[in-house]
């Protein structure tokens, strides 16, 4: 996690070096610092907290200097306070750090034994301390890095400056994003290319175990090796998507009303909508007849979006599915057959879990797909084949757009899927593209729903705990709902399989339990609706969300409803995901939490 940036500029670099730093502050936002050289010496600020603090520091005492590194953290070593925010320094060299130095104990001990003394209590410093150290015996930085950057262990991306050098700036990348921006006589490091959007479109990333000497004139790129060499510049298209809150008060809002147009964007990049069939785009023409087992990993909300897509891969296309978090499977050695095909899903494309799960099953010679919406990501790199989602940048921590475009993304590839291994028919596959084409109009009118979902909201935000239940592509939606408010209220929530409830949880209903229940009107609608009779009957206080006819049908007036609009209920988890954000959202509000920025959490976790 965190976000590193580093700029060799022509002016003062502070205000660029924070204005990049609020497009990364995605990442982590527990404190954030800055360092510069200035006339030959080394100065920083740092703050604890969001990087509104740092702004405050900067205005009582600015920063000069034209060469600069930035830093926003999310804590893993050492509580979030200004003393372990970086960049972390000596008199010789300033540093920033997003990941993980694994043998940072055994590196400190080391230093310690030789009289060193460190001020703070995280791993970073080590690699301050040991290049300071390094430049006493080789006093050239660029020597100084490419000998202690073999003693790391981890995952790692690191930017790096030097006293005494004003047109110089290292970065390296091991396991953790780094990017290159090309800029006229100016040069730029950043953990991605949005972070670097208002300098230059210019980027090249570089790959596991490379590093980077920047000065003004250009780039020097070495690999693990210390071999020279040339990494591809592209365009970056960061700079077209405007990272503001438009007329919404937090991104959380504005990314829900989204949805409608980057679902349609996303199905018009799958769909031969003339047609009424899916067209795979070049990058994901993957032949599913082939398929033996569709084996998925993800993590927290995109893991939900995988498990909606199992019960599609096997009921349009008889695929066998196995889901796991990807935290998980990597270690549980699962026995993975030569026609299987693996499928990660992941907002970010950096989730370190997904990451390592992927590489394992490509080291067990599976082809890999991935549904990412970062098309430059590590994930969407690393894959055979790529399915975007074209949600476009999503900044709110709870993922929200993301989640119901990988469901478009993913219903798609399993139509195709169906229709490769003569299990769905012509009609079949119409039907079906046309039920998912009326899904951006449905998720419209369900946001017509903010108002009714808010009131709810309000009274949820009194309470300590809260069920959610669904069956069917309904129970990850379920599992999802507890999840968004768990994040984003910090109110106790589980999901269950409606049917479940009986073999144990039930124990937990009483007239203080609010149990929401994710009913559509579906093959199985009438289950769920025992069930939530059965709550009932304990005294739980429902909240169901189902249309006019399931309210009526489920008879139960005291429960409070979610109208939705009536809709064959194949694709139906996109759309109920609507009404599951709102009451996170309004929940979050209520209380007054950090709905942008929930306490503990980052978006991009890229440590394992
Ligand atoms: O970037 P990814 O989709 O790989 O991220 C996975 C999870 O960290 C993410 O979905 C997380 O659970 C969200 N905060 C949920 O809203």
């Amino acid at each position: 996690m965190c976000g590193i940036v580093g700029i060799l500029g022509q002016q003062d670099v502070a205000s660029s070096l924070v204005d990049a730093l609020k497009r990364l502050e995605y990442r982590g936002y527990d404190s954030a610092g800055i360092a510069t050289v200035n006339a030959g010496a080394l100065d920083r600020r740092r703050a604890e907290g969001k990087l509104r603090n740092l702004e405050e520091k900067l205005k009582l005492t600015p920063l000069h200097g034209t060469s600069g590194i930035g830093h926003t953290r999310w804590a893993t070593h050492g509580r979030p306070v200004e003393r372990n925010a970086h960049p972390h320094a000596t008199d010789r060299v300033s540093v920033v750090h997003n990941g993980i130095i694994e043998n940072f104990r055994e590196l400190r001990e080391e230093l310690e034994a030789t009289g060193v003394v460190f001020e703070s209590d995280t791993d970073t410093e080590v690699v301050a301390q040991l290049l300071t150290q390094t430049l006493g015996h080789i006093n050239d930085p660029v020597k100084a890095v490419e000998a202690v950057l073999p003693r790391l262990r981890g995952a790692f991306a690191l930017g790096m400056l030097f006293a005494g050098e004003d047109d110089l700036l290292i970065g390296a990348r091991q396991g953790a994003p780094l990017a290159i921006g090309y800029g006229e006589g100016e040069m730029y490091l950043g953990s991605d290319a949005l972070a670097l959007a208002p300098f230059t479109d210019q980027i090249s990333y570089l790959d596991d175990g490379d590093w980077v000497v920047l000065t003004r004139k250009g780039a020097s790129i070495f690999d693990a090796a210390n071999k020279p060499v040339k990494r591809a510049k592209v365009h970056s298209a960061a700079g077209a998507y405007s990272i503001d809150k438009g007329n919404h008060r937090h991104f959380m809002m504005k990314e829900i009303h989204e949805q409608p147009e980057v679902v349609g964007r996303t199905l018009a990049h799958y769909l031969d909508m003339r047609q009424g069939e899916v067209a795979l785009p070049d990058g994901c023409k993957v032949d599913f007849s082939q398929v033996d087992r569709l084996t998925i990993a993800a993590c927290g909300t995109a893991f939900y979006s995988g498990l909606v897509a199992k019960y599609w891969f096997e009921r349009f296309a008889r695929l066998n599915v196995d889901i796991d978090i990807a935290s998980e499977f990597r270690y549980r050695e699962a026995p993975l057959t030569d026609k299987g095909l693996a499928l990660f899903i992941s907002q970010s494309g950096e989730t370190a879990d997904t990451l390592a799960a992927l590489r394992y099953a490509k080291a067990e010679g599976l082809k890999v797909l991935a549904v990412v919406n970062v098309p430059t990501s590590t994930i969407a790199r690393e894959s055979d084949y790529q399915a975007p989602t074209l949600a476009g940048p999503e900044i709110g921590v709870a993922s929200t757009k993301a989640f119901t475009c990988q469901m478009t993304v993913l219903a798609c590839l399993a139509i195709a899927a169906g229709r490769q291994r003569g299990v769905l028919s012509r009609e079949d596959e119409k039907r079906l593209i046309g039920e998912l084409m009326a899904v951006p109009a449905l998720m419209a009118q369900a946001l017509k729903q903010a108002g009714a979902v808010k009131k709810l909201a309000h009274d949820l935000s009194r309470v300590k705990d809260v069920l959610f239940l669904g069956r069917g592509t309904s129970y990850p939606m379920a599992l999802e709902g507890a999840l968004k408010l768990k994040e984003l209220s910090y109110i106790h929530a589980e999901g269950y399989a409606a049917g479940e409830l009986k073999h144990g949880p039930i124990a937990l209903i009483d007239e203080d339990m609010p149990v929401i229940v994710i009913a559509p009107r579906d093959n199985i609608y009438e289950k769920t609706i025992s069930n939530m009779h059965e709550v009932a009957a304990r005294g739980g206080r429902i909240i169901l969300i189902t249309d006019q006819q399931g309210i009526e049908e489920a008879d139960m007036p005291d429960a409070a409803t979610i109208a939705m609009q009536a809709m064959p209920s194949d694709f139906a988890a996109i759309v109920y995901a609507v009404p599951i954000q709102f009451l996170s959202y309004y929940a979050a509000v209520a209380l007054g939490t950090d709905v942008d920025q929930p306490r503990n959490l980052a978006k991009s976790v890229t440590v394992e």
